[in-house]
């Protein structure tokens, strides 16, 4: 379904995330047929360039960061006719009444900003000041939200002074993978799971975020946040919440967010003797960390491990283990529910048993599989075997399920529809640092370093006697 003609403004339309996300997420729903020749394409940055070099540029990108087969040439073309270019001080005067005199009336608005958060309140408060900007207006702003509860908070405060929280789209952007809103669509559509779903019936759920890249590249940014603020607050937070959350009443942006939000107030500070934090090792022929970051004193951690237990009616007492990290064995990311032992066994066949699990693969091979105990064949008696119910979402859905668009393309669609159901609120946000800022206060006034794990491997031994203490293991990374 096409969306309304709209005109977005991409601050910082010459940077990395305008290159490598958002410019193709717009390329690819424009092939798709839902951007129409209708919708115009307004990149501002600094440097002083012509449209037409702005188009090479994007021409260039695309062809970058696109398979060949959608690149086809009259596309390219028309695509790159939908774009224009406005040289722009975002802290001064210049660039911005060409940027006022090229806005359409009558079209949806919507200003990317993609650029330092630094910059959003000048950017705000520009947009207003020239009529650029009004009360139907969107603005999109991409993590990181600030770095702490203060800093976020004064990123909140500097947004609100020009637009209503309605008008802010603060992407996460692991709400826009298909398979995370699945879960929502797993959970609330079907009867089968939730009856199951609470402390009763689940004995523990661990979420695994896993890579198997270091950070080389971007080590500035990433020594300075480190997995707990680069992962932890953000993308496993919202895992947790979609987890966790009660049924909202609806669909529908404030109420899934509320719940959200409920979670994460319900969220038990975290112990010091529940978190793990390590940095990987050099390997043969590979830098470790230290050399990645180039700071042989850096004390971020590139993995974290945390157990998390949420005070509430659904959940006392069933703890959820987070774990994410750099250059660990595979990329790979799922949610695994471990259920409860049945109450009582009526087969002899003690020590066979295991737990039902259901497994939520959010990447790669995306799909559910759910773990269940059958009868092992042959004459032998009653013997048990567990094995698995399992689907890939691509095989089940055919080739809708492989053509599964990327985070980007969904949320940019989603701003120009109005709908914030996957985005993140501010007050969302604040609580996630709220919760997140003891921990990292206490390793800075510690001052001590992460554990050392080898590359390639699942982390830190410690992270492993986490789960080993609780009786528990985590499930293997492959
Ligand atoms: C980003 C983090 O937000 O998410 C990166 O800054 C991380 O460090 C990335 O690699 C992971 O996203 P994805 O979509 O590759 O799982």
């Amino acid at each position: 379904i096409p969306v309304e003609a709209f005109d977005m403004v991409v601050f910082g339309g010459t940077g990395d995330l305008a290159r490598r996300r958002i410019l193709p997420a717009l390329y690819r729903r424009f092939v798709a047929g839902q951007v129409s020749d209708a919708c115009r394409i307004i990149a501002a940055a600094r440097s002083a360039m012509t449209a037409d070099a702005f188009r090479q540029e994007t021409a260039a990108a695309l062809e970058g960061a696109l398979p060949p087969p959608l690149l086809d040439r009259g596309r390219l073309a028309a695509f790159l006719d939908r774009l224009d270019y406005v040289t722009l001080e975002a802290g001064g005067e210049t660039g911005w009444a060409a940027l006022a005199a090229r806005m359409r009336p009558g079209v949806v608005r919507a200003f990317y900003f993609s650029v330092a958060p630094a910059l959003f309140g000048a950017l705000a408060e520009r947009l207003r000041a020239h009529g650029i900007a009004d009360d139907d207006s969107r603005v999109v702003v991409e993590k990181p939200f600030g770095d702490d509860l203060d800093t976020a908070r004064a990123l909140n405060a500097v947004l609100a002074r020009h637009f209503g929280e309605g008008q802010i789209y603060r992407i996460d952007h692991y709400l826009g993978k298909e398979t995370v809103q699945n879960l929502m669509a797993v959970r609330f559509a079907n009867i089968l799971f939730e009856p199951l779903w609470n402390a009763q019936h689940v004995d523990h759920v661990q979420i695994t975020v896993a890579e198997s890249a270091g950070v080389a590249g971007r080590g500035a940014y990433y020594d300075r946040a480190g997995a707990m603020r680069d992962m932890v607050q953000n993308h496993m937070m919202q895992l947790l919440c979609l987890t966790a959350m009660e049924p909202p009443w609806h669909f529908s942006p404030d109420a899934v967010r509320d719940e959200k939000l409920k979670v994460i107030r319900a969220l038990d500070p975290v112990r010091p003797v529940d978190v793990v934090r390590g940095q990987y090792l050099p390997a043969p022929g590979q830098p470790g960390y230290l050399e990645d970051v180039a700071n042989p004193d850096s004390r971020t951690e590139s993995f974290v491990a945390l157990k998390v237990g949420i005070s509430n009616w659904r959940w006392k007492g069933t703890p959820f283990y987070l774990r994410t990290g750099k250059r660990l064995r595979a990329r790979e990311s799922e949610i695994a529910v471990h259920f409860r032992e049945p109450p009582h066994s009526i087969f002899d066949a003690a020590g066979q048993w295991r737990e039902n699990v259901m497994v939520i693969r959010l990447q790669p091979n995306e799909g559910l599989n759910l773990k269940v105990m059958i009868k092992e064949p042959g004459p032998g008696g009653m013997r048990l075997v567990q094995v698995p119910l399992d689907m890939s979402f691509a095989n089940a859905l055919g080739a809708e399920g492989r053509d599964m668009p990327d985070a980007h393309e969904r949320l940019i669609m989603d701003v120009i529809r109005g709908d914030q159901t996957l985005f993140m609120r501010g007050d969302e946000v604040a609580a996630a640092w709220a919760w997140t800022d003891p921990v990292i206060a206490r390793w800075d006034a510690a001052g001590d370093r992460p554990q050392g794990y080898a590359a390639g491997s699942e982390g830190p031994q410690e992270a492993m006697w986490l789960m080993h203490r609780d009786g528990r293991r985590w499930r293997e990374i492959r």
